[in-house]
C-alpha cells in the first residue's frame, strides 16, 4: 500500500509520509511525553493578535474521558476511532457578538502543527468533523465561551486488512487531489 502522493515538486519527508488512516494498533500506550510533544506543538502555532483560541481535551484510549468522547463520535468514526491511542477534543474560543471565524483557521492551524509533529513521532492522526458537537460540549463540561470545532485520533497505523468490504477498500484506497492548475489561481509556475 502506497500512500504517499505524487507531486510536481518534492514534499519533506513528514508531508510526505503523513495520511489520515482508520486502522490503529489498539495495544499502542501514547507515552505522556509524545502527547506533550504534540500539545507544544499546538501551543505554539501562529495566531492571529496571538489570541491562542483553541483548547484541547485529551482523552487516552481506556479512561473515563476517553468513553465520553467515543460517545460524541457518529456514525463509522464510532467504529473504528476508539482503537486509537489517544482522541484530542479541540475546541474554539467564541467572540463576544462578532464571528469567531478567524479562531476556527487559527485552531486549524494548530492541529495542522499537532499532526506533522505527531508524523515525527512516527504516529498518525486522523481529524473527524462527524461528531455530537453539542453533546460533546454537555459531556466534557466545556464553558459557555468555547465550542467544539473537531475531534483528532493519534496512535501507531495498523495493517488495512483489520477491515473487510468498503473500509477495506476505503483504507487502501490511492489518495488523491485536485491538481495545482486548479487550486492556483494565479502565478503558478
Ligand atoms: C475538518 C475535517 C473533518 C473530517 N471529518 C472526518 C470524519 O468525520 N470521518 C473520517 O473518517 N474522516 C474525516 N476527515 C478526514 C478526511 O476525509 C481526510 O483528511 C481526507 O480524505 C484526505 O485524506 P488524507 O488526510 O489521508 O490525505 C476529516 C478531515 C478534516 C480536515
Amino acid at each position: 500500500m502506497n500512500k504517499t502522493p505524487e507531486t510536481q515538486a518534492p514534499l519533506t519527508d513528514l508531508l510526505a509520509k503523513r495520511w489520515s488512516p482508520r486502522s490503529y494498533d489498539e495495544t499502542h500506550e501514547i507515552s505522556d511525553q509524545d502527547l506533550l510533544s504534540i500539545l507544544e506543538a499546538g501551543r505554539w502555532a501562529p495566531s492571529s493578535s496571538n489570541g491562542q483560541p483553541w483548547r484541547f481535551s485529551v482523552a487516552k484510549r481506556g479512561t473515563e474521558l476517553h468513553k465520553k468522547v467515543v460517545a460524541g463520535l457518529t456514525g463509522f468514526n464510532q467504529a473504528w476511532a476508539p482503537a486509537a491511542s489517544a482522541l484530542i477534543v479541540v475546541s474554539v474560543l467564541k467572540k463576544e457578538g462578532a464571528s469567531h471565524k478567524g479562531n476556527f483557521y487559527d485552531a486549524g492551524l494548530a492541529v495542522s502543527l499537532m499532526s506533522v509533529q505527531a508524523q515525527a513521532l512516527d504516529l498518525y492522526t486522523h481529524q473527524m468533523g462527524g461528531i455530537l458537537h453539542e453533546q460533546l460540549h454537555k459531556d466534557l463540561e466545556l464553558s459557555s465561551d468555547l465550542e467544539v470545532a473537531v475531534v483528532f485520533t493519534v496512535g501507531k497505523k495498523d495493517l488495512p486488512e483489520k477491515f473487510e468490504g468498503d473500509a477495506l477498500a476505503r483504507e487502501l484506497a490511492p489518495r488523491t487531489r485536485l491538481p495545482l492548475t486548479e487550486i492556483v489561481l494565479h502565478g503558478k509556475p
